[in-house]
């Protein structure tokens, strides 16, 4: 029987609030970048805390933080919880770092009631979830499964043509990267907590979802190549405006996501730069990148393959050069069955009500399901905002979430051997 979890509310939401200082924009719009002086400074933040709780502390060449509480089996594959606390420009203060500092607060709250783990629980903070520096969502946790291989990210190079090695060896980082993916059976089972990032749970009035898949995510990046010139001077009948096919491929993205049969279709061209991009010049080159999404992977392709056409026929017609390049093009994610009972076990034990749903954005969650049992938490967030300054969970949703994950936790902590907890994938529900 497992103590009930003291969790410190009011610490959470401190902690919550003090990370948040840690940005390129001021509160409430949040903005940390992959190895920017605010991201330096909130791992500094973090570690700290961890190193307070008594938490042994790794670090591997990308930046990603181990921090491990030993459990009186050490030689056990370890239970992992985490999550991710960069922000895209402009953000809110609760994506990612809620699993974080939550995380951390379950391990504590756990600790207080003087629960004493078998295996280890580990908390890991991802470097770099979101893709804004290097294009590539998930950037570490890719890395620890070895979907990204030490030769992949040597190749990477950021918005300003940095690479990869550059950037994280000033950052500190100086560790091999052929050390960084995980050994096989490394976590028995690893469980994300999170802010759902949509309306479902505020809307159905549930508090609490458990995660049972997690859609296929993909990103294109389009560069198109026109003929630049003189706003005033050159005449429309010999214009080759990259800008103007850009628009109608973005039109485009819209038509066949809206048009794919099912509402689970989703793409956004989230990202356009023109060059030269002043107002009495024609745009020579254009940049874009488009995100599709779907929790059918198949349909996902469909429209990921119309939106190539789409660039053919627009760029053939306007007598533009182009390139296409898939920068990612990942399966969806099943939950692992055990984690799901473990979770659904401790909603019960918490005597609160929870939803299966699916989630539509993607998470590290998405790669660790790849090398181990992996489940989400969501808790709701206002009006299903994120990645917005407004974004908002409330106080007792962030501190009811760490106590769901904190039994969770420990139970999984006590699952005897990994084939208690490795099981086949269950089936998503949407
Ligand atoms: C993660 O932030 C996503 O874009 O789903
Ligand atoms: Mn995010
Ligand atoms: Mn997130």
């Amino acid at each position: 029987m497992i103590a009930r979890p003291l969790v410190d509310q009011e610490r959470i939401i401190r902690e919550l609030e003090e990370l948040a200082g840690f940005s390129d924009t001021p509160k409430p719009a949040i903005t940390r970048i992959m190895y920017t002086k605010p991201d330096l400074e909130a791992r500094a933040y973090l570690k700290n805390l961890c190193m307070e709780a008594g938490l042994s502390l790794r670090e591997d060449g990308l930046g990603n933080i181990f921090a491990r509480w030993e459990g009186s089996a050490p030689d056990l594959s370890a239970v992992g919880t985490g999550s991710h606390f960069d922000a895209i420009p402009y953000a809110g203060m609760y994506d990612g770092t809620v699993g974080v500092l939550g995380g951390l607060e379950a391990i504590r709250a756990l600790q207080r009631s003087g629960f004493k783990p078998h295996r280890s629980i580990e908390l890991l903070i991802f470097t770099a979830e979101e893709p804004t520096r290097f294009g590539i969502g998930c950037l570490g946790s890719r890395a620890l499964a070895g979907v990204l291989t030490p030769e992949s990210l040597r190749t990477l190079k950021d918005n300003e043509g940095r690479t990869l090695e550059e950037v994280r060896w000033e950052a500190g980082y100086m560790g091999r990267l052929e050390e960084v993916q995980l050994p096989e059976g490394y976590y028995s089972a690893f469980v994300e907590l999170h802010i759902e990032q949509g309306p479902v749970l505020e809307q159905e009035q549930v508090p609490l979802g458990i995660v049972t898949a997690i859609a296929a995510p993909a990103s294109l990046r389009v560069v198109l190549e026109g003929a630049g010139g003189h706003a005033g001077a050159v005449l429309m009948p010999d214009r080759h405006d990259a800008l103007c096919a850009a628009a109608e491929i973005i039109l485009g993205v819209e038509a066949f996501a809206k048009n794919s049969g099912s509402i689970n279709t989703v793409a956004t061209t989230g990202f356009c730069e023109v060059h030269p991009n002043a107002v009495n010049s024609i745009p020579s080159r254009v940049r874009l990148e488009v995100d599709v999404r779907d929790v059918e992977q198949s349909r996902r392709d469909q429209v990921i393959r119309s939106v190539i056409q789409g660039v053919e026929q627009v760029c053939t017609r306007r007598e533009i050069k182009y390139s296409v390049e898939i920068i990612n093009i990942d399966p969806p994610a099943k939950s692992g069955s055990e984690v799901l009972k473990a979770l659904v076990g401790s909603c019960g034990d918490a005597g609160v009500r929870f939803k299966l749903m699916v989630s539509r954005a993607y998470h590290d969650s998405l790669f660790m399901a790849r090398i181990t049992p992996t489940a989400m938490l969501f808790i709701p967030c206002r009006g299903g905002v994120s990645h917005r300054p407004d974004e908002y969970a409330s106080p007792e949703d962030i501190a009811r979430g760490i106590y769901v994950l904190a039994l969770t936790l420990a139970k999984l902590s006590l699952a005897e051997d990994k084939a208690a907890v490795r099981d086949e994938p269950a089936m998503p529900t949407d």
